[in-house]
């Protein structure tokens, strides 16, 4: 394994410290050329994401970084059999990875770590100016989730995707953009629901220091749909839950939380329920993704809307326009904009990761304290994450 630079003498720098935003990138590469891509984090989803995003074409693999030794040889190799190059390995320290944000020669990195190292690795490439594509959530703590926030806004060139591949489905964004213009009138009614299995995520995920609990961790792809179509924050929010019903894991086993919003949304009561304790064969990894306006309702997930008055022509049905898309999708639009040097075009971008983060702090806080809670004190919150020290 190669380290690059010297460990201390990067260490010294320090994480979030000014890495040096205009030197981490080369000169935007010719419309042949492939971009030069290096992923940190290569266990279950990071490998599904390497996949997808070698699909997605238009990449050379230079590097990957994980400290798992077994992770990264089997990432190495699946690189190296599908294209005929091996890309450079690192991993030795849990720090190794910004090695790889500093160098020019590398476009963009995809970051699959566990939630737990999210805001601390997305902060490092935003301060080094280097593209990433981060998967969900942006962050698990308040604290992060403002530091990202503040960090963003003084680096608006960086393109940045976060991993909320549901926002790359073509007519599920044109049914999203047609509510959002008004096919369902005022939104009245938010009905959104999840179930999860029994126990199928260990480790860290069952963790709630490491994984944030569900709300953060598996919850926001819909908080992230919740975000698309009102682009705008609960005031307030209201969950009762449960936990210590599965065993071995301190996350919550069900919760159901009650949104509500202010301004032209005043009217919207959004409620969410997400449960893990599964029946076999009854409804497993279910989904509802729903509004319910003042002209007809949209089915989020399905890109269909249902109106009570029939339309211009004729019609009570309305389908989103476009195809479908997911991960490989997520990943072109990423590699188009980093291409083109258009952060604005990345299809969920920090927004949307501030956006759904907001939500799953404020259930998690109103569970945490057991009562209805503000945005504010939801962001009052001073955890911070446990990564190990530099
Ligand atoms: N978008 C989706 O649909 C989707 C699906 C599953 C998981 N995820 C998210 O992807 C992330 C990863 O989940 P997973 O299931 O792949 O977890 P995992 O535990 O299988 O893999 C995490 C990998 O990160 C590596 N890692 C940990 N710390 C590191 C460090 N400091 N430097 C380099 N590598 C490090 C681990 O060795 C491991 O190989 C999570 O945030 C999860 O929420 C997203």
């Amino acid at each position: 394994m190669t380290r690059g630079i010297g460990r201390r003498s990067f260490i010294r720098i320090g994480a979030g410290a000014a890495l040096g935003v205009a030197a981490a990138r080369r000169a935007p590469a010719a419309p042949n050329d492939p971009l030069r891509v290096a992923f940190i984090g290569v266990g279950g989803r990071g490998t599904t994401d390497l996949n997808q995003a070698m699909n997605a074409g238009g990449i050379e693999v230079v590097a990957i970084c994980d400290i798992t030794p077994e992770n990264l040889k089997r990432a190495l190799d699946l690189v190296e059999k599908k294209t005929g190059k091996r890309p450079e390995g690192i991993g030795d320290y849990p720090y190794a990875y910004r090695q790889l944000l500093t160098r020019k020669d590398i476009d963009a990195v995809v970051i699959a770590t566990p939630c737990y190292w999210h805001e601390v690795m997305y902060a490092d490439a935003l301060a080094a100016g280097k593209p990433f594509y981060g998967e969900k959530p942006l962050a698990i703590t308040a604290k992060g989730v403002k530091a990202l926030q503040e960090a963003a806004k003084n680096t608006p060139k960086v393109v940045v995707q976060i991993g909320f591949q549901w926002g790359a489905h073509p007519a599920r964004r044109n049914i999203i953009e047609k509510v959002r213009q008004g096919l369902i009138g005022e939104l009245l009614d938010g009905r959104f629901r999840r179930l999860n299995g029994w126990d199928n995520h260990g480790n860290w995920y069952t963790r709630r220091a490491e994984s944030g609990d569900w709300m953060l961790e598996q919850a926001v792809h819909e908080f992230n749909l919740m975000w698309m179509v009102t682009q705008a924050h609960p005031k307030s929010c209201v969950a009762v839950g449960r936990s210590g019903i599965i065993p071995g894991r301190d996350t919550t086993n069900y919760y159901t939380a009650i949104l509500e919003y202010e301004g032209a949304l005043k009217n919207l009561v959004l409620h969410y329920s997400h449960g893990w304790i599964e029946v076999p064969g009854f409804k497993k990894n279910s989904f509802e993704a729903e509004f319910v306006g003042t002209r007809g309702a949209v089915d989020i997930m399905a890109a269909t809307a249902t109106l009570r008055q029939k339309d211009a022509s004729g019609k009570t049905q309305v389908t989103g326009e476009g195809g479908e898309g997911d991960t490989a999708e997520h990943f072109a639009n990423f590699f188009e904009c980093v291409r083109n040097g258009t952060p604005e075009k990345a299809y969920c971008g920090i927004a949307n990761g501030v956006g759904a983060t907001m939500i799953g702090l404020l259930i998690r806080t109103s569970l945490e304290q057991k009562r209805p809670v503000t945005l504010d004190e939801a962001l009052a919150d001073t955890r911070t994450v446990p990564v190990p020290p530099v």
